[in-house]
């Protein structure tokens, strides 16, 4: 319908804001694609040395995913709501202004998740947190939390979730080639290192 289609559009839109590199080109803290893993997303911010940049990337991310999701919800309802959470996502990964070449989806995905089935979502963000504090890598902590993203769905009994959860899940591991070869190779940086 096109509700939904609007919906879809608007959210690809929301989600495709690049805010990591609206906020380090705004301090003027270098060219983000030139440092670290070069990626949008708040673990690269990081590597700037700016917390609080970091920081505002990493809400700001998740608060696009999350606000498409609330209002198609309160909009239209409850399967604009997927969609919303579908496509600001892929807004993240695949934005027009950048040439479609865009982040890896975890800041994203956690603020939809949390917006959609909050529950699920703290669990997928404590997973998260839960992962870090252990290994110290933020990379790590995203595949650790995406690949139980289903699982916690499940348990929680989202059921009508899981097969979103499973989509965002996959596309987050398949925008983390490059961080699973670092891993394997035992390259990958610690959150805050500088170099990536
Ligand atoms: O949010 C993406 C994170 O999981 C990895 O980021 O910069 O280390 O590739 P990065």
């Amino acid at each position: 319908t096109l509700a939904l289609a609007l919906t879809a559009a608007l959210a690809y839109l929301l989600g495709s804001i690049p805010f990591g590199l609206v906020i380090t080109r705004l301090l003027g803290l270098g060219d983000l694609r030139q440092i670290g893993s070069g990626n949008i997303g708040a673990t690269n911010v990081l590597r700037t040395g700016n917390k609080p940049a970091a920081l505002a990337t990493l809400l700001l991310d998740a608060a696009k995913g999350g606000i498409a999701v609330l209002v198609a919800r309160a909009l239209v309802g409850e399967d604009a709501a997927q969609i919303a959470a579908l496509f600001s996502f892929l807004g993240h990964l695949f934005p027009v202004w950048l040439g479609f070449k865009g982040g890896k989806g975890v800041a994203t995905c956690l603020g939809t998740l949390l917006a959609l089935a909050w529950p699920a979502g703290l669990a997928v963000c404590a997973t998260w947190a839960a992962t870090a504090a252990i290994s110290r890598i933020s990379s790590l902590s995203a595949l650790v939390a995406a690949a139980l993203a289903p699982v916690w769905l499940i348990l929680f009994d989202q059921g009508e979730m899981v097969i979103l959860g499973t989509l965002l899940a996959a596309l987050v591991w398949l925008r983390h080639a490059a961080n699973l070869r670092r891993l394997r190779d035992g390259t990958e940086p610690k959150i805050g290192a500088k170099k990536g």
